[in-house]
């Protein structure tokens, strides 16, 4: 038999490592060396840190997140000079207020916000008007921040204005850099 070969072979030439009857099945039923084991904790404490700032990620900022979306794929035909559907995107007012429509964006309720209804082509005609969709994850990002509610407001801010004033250059100055 073949098993009985192999023993024999093994009883044979002991030295050759784990090739002594049974040893091979008992090794694979011991405990992961401690090495592995420390690799395999510090792989899952890794995991677990890479995770956490994920949850604790606060809504998109509008500065950081949004405006370099609309900058790229909007502004081009909602600057003052284009403003197409009547809506102006280069301050963060005129961008609330709107176009032909008007508000184009309701705070915390995304899935009522024209702009994101028109990103999604739920409403005709789909932006950014003839090109492609936007990828799917800037959809995302803009409807997080609207579903926050607070949309521009700054951390410093009480509360008592829900968006960035007229005033509030940010927006306009975000939009021009780098346009050239
Ligand atoms: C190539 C030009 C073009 C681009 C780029 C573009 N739009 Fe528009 N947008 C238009 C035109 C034209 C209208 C008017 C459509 C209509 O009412 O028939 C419009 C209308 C709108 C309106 C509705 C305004 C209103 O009150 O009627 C929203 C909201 C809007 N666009 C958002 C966006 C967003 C967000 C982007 C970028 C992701 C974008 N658009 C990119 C041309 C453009």
């Amino acid at each position: 038999m073949r098993a009985e070969s192999r023993i024999s072979f093994c009883e044979r030439i002991a030295s050759i490592p784990g090739c002594a009857h049974g040893e091979t099945e008992s090794r694979s039923l011991q405990p992961l060396p401690d090495v592995t084991r420390k690799r395999a904790l510090l792989a899952a404490i890794g995991v677990a840190l890479l995770a956490l700032p994920a949850e604790a990620a606060s809504a998109p900022s509008f500065s950081a997140d949004v405006v370099p979306i609309l900058q790229k794929n909007c502004l081009g035909c909602h600057s003052s000079a284009a403003k197409m559907g009547g809506l102006v995107m280069e301050k963060f007012d005129l961008l609330m207020k709107g176009g032909a429509h008007g508000p184009p964006i309701i705070p915390g309720k995304s899935g009522e916000s024209r702009l994101v209804l028109m990103l999604e082509g739920k409403v005709q005609p789909r932006m950014p008007f003839g090109t492609d969709p936007l990828p799917e994850a800037d959809i995302a990002i803009i409807k997080e921040w609207i579903d926050a509610g607070g949309l521009g407001r700054s951390a410093g801010d009480a509360g008592s204005r829900p968006l960035l004033q007229a005033n509030d250059s940010n927006f306009a100055s975000h939009l021009h850099k780098g346009d050239g």
